[in-house]
């Protein structure tokens, strides 16, 4: 008879309430750790080096305690000046190519001397002002040809491209935490939705339920309908034993296999294969993610990104022209070869996909930045291997590496630790490269000017983001933030709440606004340098924020776009600040 048939209904049920607990006492153990792993230790190590006492995280600092900041976070105004969202004038047109060598020339000078390599805000004020001169459209073979009309994304529908649709990468392994939250806000603020694609790769051979319990996780569920809407694609990544370097034609192949050396081969069809023998890799992350963008770049192309950056601005013009392969490059170092793949494009099935993919594994199956570059440079293939400098993926390195050497950016940060702080005066530079007017502030009597023109309550006149005139930038400055906007009005708050004091509040709002982090940049790298969290009212925190209200529908991107998407559920990643 069997054991189990043998034990009384009694016995029965103690046990199973007994294995109940047990499970419980194991999953509150293990969340826990879990929570300490990605929350806590882990992140911490990678922490900046405080520069001053404000850069203490909030929930360690004894003297403004979570508490303080709870009381606070009710009644805080989003914001001292009333933000101008659509800050970038009209997306790029869907045909719009980024002429390479231009902005190679602008931000880098020449290839021998750099001349221009360390001007990073020239190079992002002319990436601001003057994309007619960078931007344009062919005039034969627009990639566009071919393709049905532009349908906008709606709530179901993510809406028909004009064009090719680019694949847009990232990969990860672990928890959604804020960071992936992060990253894929800053993609639906600033890309061109119906003619993108973002493929989230889960690491499935760390976890093989990565997929499933990416679609339980608590921090990605309000994504899921865009998940169903197609716009996120949940893909599981295998480190694979071979890749498919180049498709056999019909008819091709001699029905045996033919070893090419270094790990290539033909084999009986025809089809030429590169063997990744995964008994040399080290299967550190670090290096399954450096192959990662190699491999999946070769198969689909597309833009890489790693989860440490922030969209800034439509990448596209500089995804479909032909041969567009791209990095940045690695801070100020000034070699040729010093790539940084962070953010990485390349043509696919390409041969200079093939050649990093040879050359990697000739090393070893290394596909670190360093290997790469002295792939491109050994065989002088760096002219098909654009590098870009600073000003477009990483505006601060510079400061951070040389302070002061050349003007410093808007916001002027020296190290990738201010942009989580949000203590009043903890960057006193912050605004020391801006030469713009100050902003009007909103009423709450900190600023001692005329400000607060709003505070009558007053509603603005109401205009549509397309009926500001984008080209006439002098009168745009005039007019001031105040006027410029539009859908958020109702946010600005005339005067504080009741009860709220500014002076008493350690994360005082300010004048931080989305237009001004690192304006005309594509992307911002956080370099893995993460805060726990970003401090209320930081830049981060800032750009966080904007992103939540443009998907919540409350405001526009920086093209003056309004979201069509579906509506969200809200996720709080800091329930502790709320
Ligand atoms: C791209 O820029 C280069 C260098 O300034 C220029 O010679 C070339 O004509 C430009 N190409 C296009 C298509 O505008
Ligand atoms: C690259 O080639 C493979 C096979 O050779 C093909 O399946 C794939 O569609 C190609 N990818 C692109 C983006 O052309
Ligand atoms: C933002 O506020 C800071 C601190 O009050 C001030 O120094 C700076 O000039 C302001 N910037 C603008 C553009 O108003």
């Amino acid at each position: 008879m069997d054991k189990l048939d043998s034990q009384r209904p009694a016995t029965r049920a103690l046990q199973t309430v007994r294995n109940l607990l047990l499970a419980v006492a194991v999953y509150t153990i293990l969340t826990g750790v879990l929570q300490f792993f990605f929350y806590g230790s882990l992140t911490s190590t990678h922490r900046p080096k405080p520069s001053n006492q404000h850069s203490s995280s909030p929930s360690t600092d004894p003297s403004s305690g979570s508490k303080s900041s709870n009381g606070y976070a009710h009644l805080r105004p989003d914001s001292l000046v009333v933000a101008n969202d659509a800050y970038m004038g009209f997306r790029p047109h869907v045909d719009t190519y980024a002429n390479f060598t231009r902005l190679v020339d602008v931000c880098r000078g020449s290839i021998q001397s750099l001349e221009r390599m360390k001007y990073v805000y020239d190079c992002m004020q002319y990436l601001i002002e003057r994309k007619d001169d960078y931007y344009y459209i062919p005039t034969e073979n627009a990639p566009s040809i071919g393709y049905p009309s532009y349908v906008p994304s709606s709530v179901n529908d993510i809406g028909t491209c004009n064009g090719p649709v680019i694949p847009y990468h990232i990969w990860w392994s672990g928890k959604c935490t804020w960071r992936v939250e992060l990253f894929i806000k800053s993609y639906f603020h600033s890309q061109n939705l119906p003619c993108s694609r973002l493929n989230l790769w889960l690491d499935v051979d760390v976890n093989p339920n990565a997929v499933e319990e990416m679609m339980r996780d608590p921090g990605f569920i309000r994504f899921l309908p865009l998940v169903k809407r197609g716009d996120i694609r949940l893909r599981e990544w295998k480190f694979p034993a071979r890749v498919l370097l180049k498709q056999a034609n019909d008819g091709e192949g001699d029905g045996k296999i033919i070893k090419l050396g270094d790990g290539a081969y033909i084999d009986e069809v025809g089809n030429e294969w590169l063997e990744f023998s995964t008994r040399k890799m080290t299967f550190l992350p670090v290096a399954v993610s450096d192959a990662v963008r190699f491999v999946v770049l070769h198969y689909e192309g597309g833009v890489y990104c790693d989860m440490d950056n922030v969209l800034l601005r439509d990448l596209r013009p500089l995804l479909i022209p032909p041969n567009h392969g791209f990095a940045e490059r690695w801070g100020w170092y000034e070699g040729p070869w010093d790539y940084n793949t962070a953010i990485m494009s390349l043509q696919p099935n390409s041969s200079l996909s093939q050649h990093f993919l040879k050359g990697a594994v000739k090393m070893g199956i290394n596909f670190h930045p360093y290997i790469i570059g002295r792939l491109v440079y050994k065989d002088g293939r760096g002219e098909e291997f654009t590098m870009f400098e600073d000003g477009f993926f990483d505006p601060i390195w510079g400061q951070f590496n040389t302070p002061g050497v050349t003007r410093c950016t808007v916001p002027c940060l020296e190290n990738y630790g201010e942009a989580f702080l949000g203590r009043k005066d903890a960057i006193p530079r912050d605004w020391k490269a801006y030469d713009g007017p100050r902003f009007e502030e909103i009423d709450g009597g900190v600023s001692g000017n005329d400000a607060g023109r709003n505070s009558d309550g007053s509603k603005n006149s109401g205009r549509s983001a397309e009926d500001l005139d984008w080209s006439d930038k002098r009168k745009r400055r005039k007019r001031g933030a105040v006027e410029e906007t539009h859908a958020i009005q109702e946010r600005a708050p005339a005067g504080f709440a009741p009860g709220y004091d500014i002076d008493k509040d350690p994360y005082p709002p300010n004048n931080r606004t989305l237009e001004n982090f690192f304006k005309g940049a594509y992307a911002y790298h956080i370099h893995n340098q993460w805060a726990k969290h970003p401090e209320p009212n930081s830049w981060l925190d800032v750009v966080r924020r904007t992103h939540d209200g443009f998907l919540n529908g409350n405001r526009v991107n920086m093209y003056g776009e309004k979201w069509n998407g579906p509506q969200l559920p809200s996720y709080d990643p800091f329930p502790e600040f709320s």
